[in-house]
């Protein structure tokens, strides 16, 4: 017979990387198999950054069941980002539910104007919960994906520009700063600090995959490939507007996975937001196909709009 699980034996506590990271390592790669960053990177990636950081572990019986955290978004310092995991055997169960409210409570205290919660396209579940808590559906990411040796990579670089790596990390922190803007998804730059560590300071940094365009001298256009598990996770592509349409960003990504997949890289993913029309057709010229399912739903809410869980309805 099944063990009956005692609501009241659960516990939500303050993260302990002795006593929880085994716990944590094993939910997060339960609940994450398509994420191509490790449990431990995952971890100390979010040590090594700046701003704000928290997690909290829920415990059943004294044993880790789920995790719940929340951190200062990388590209915004005016949002919160949360993510929230149990493992399967314990869901409906109320742990969810409990690690959210706990979360919720620490994030109610920020500074920062949003918290922002991707979810796995179709999580319906999450979608409900996040609901509960005021936040709103504010964006699809879709994710595009292929075998590096499938892919089309040889568009060529238009006359009178040049694709090298990127050796001015300043010129190409402004490139990100003036492009991102453009971006459907309304993010804000990081400052050069946090661009650093997403980049040059990444263990996944792939330098020859990091590209950037240059006109007359003048870095117009980048792209940022970095290493995840052995596959390719092209994380952002902007050219300033002047540049575009001149087949920039394509030829950008070509080269960037062509460089990739010589040093042994087997699959290449990016994500956009679905209403970014040029980025897409780019990818797609890249031979490169929407993985259904792998996209992201991204809610969102005001922090100072948050609903107060002590009214929301336990179950
Ligand atoms: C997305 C972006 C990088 C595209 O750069 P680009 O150098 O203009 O792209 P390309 O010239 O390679 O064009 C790619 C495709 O988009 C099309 N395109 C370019 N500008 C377009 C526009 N304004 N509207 C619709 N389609 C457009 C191109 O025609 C081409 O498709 P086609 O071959 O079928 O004609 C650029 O618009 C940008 O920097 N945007 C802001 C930052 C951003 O959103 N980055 C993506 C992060 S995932």
């Amino acid at each position: 017979m099944d063990n009956v699980r005692n609501p009241m034996s659960l516990e939500i506590a303050e993260f302990d990387q002795a006593r929880d990271l085994e716990t944590f390592v094993r939910i997060y790669n339960q609940i994450y198999p398509h994420m191509q960053i490790s449990a431990q990177g995952w971890i100390a990636a979010a040590s090594h950054r700046s701003g704000f950081w928290r997690m909290v572990m829920a415990r059943q019986d004294g044993v880790g069941v789920g995790f719940a955290r929340a951190m200062t978004d990388s590209y915004d310092p005016s949002t919160v980002e949360v993510s929230l995991g149990v493992e399967s055997a314990s869901r409906q169960n109320g742990v969810g539910k409990a690690l959210a409210n706990a979360i919720e409570r620490a994030v109610a205290e920020r500074p920062e104007r949003y918290v922002r919660v991707f979810l796995r396209e179709g999580n319906e579940v999450g979608k409900a919960m996040a609901e509960s808590y005021g936040l709103r559906l504010y964006a699809t990411r879709l994710r595009f994906e292929g075998e590096t040796q499938d892919l089309v990579l040889t568009a060529s670089t238009p006359p009178n520009y040049r694709v090298e790596p990127i050796k001015d990390w300043r010129a190409a922190h402004e490139v990100v700063r003036l492009t991102l803007r453009d971006d459907p998804d309304d993010l804000v730059a990081p400052d050069y600090k946090t661009f650093r560590e997403l980049t040059v300071d990444d263990p996944g940094f792939v330098e020859r995959s990091n590209l950037g365009a240059y006109y007359k001298g003048k870095l117009v256009g980048i792209t940022l490939l970095r290493a995840r598990n052995g596959q390719g996770e092209v994380f952002y592509t902007g050219v300033v507007p002047r540049h575009r349409a001149k087949t920039l960003a394509t030829v950008l990504k070509a080269r960037s996975i062509f460089e990739a997949r010589r040093q042994g890289i087997t699959n290449a993913y990016t994500d956009v937001h679905s209403g970014n029309t040029p980025m897409i057709r780019a990818n797609e010229k890249l031979g490169m196909k929407r993985a259904v399912g792998l996209g992201q739903w991204v809610m969102r809410a005001e922090i100072a709009g948050l609903n107060d869980v002590r009214k929301t309805p336990s179950q």
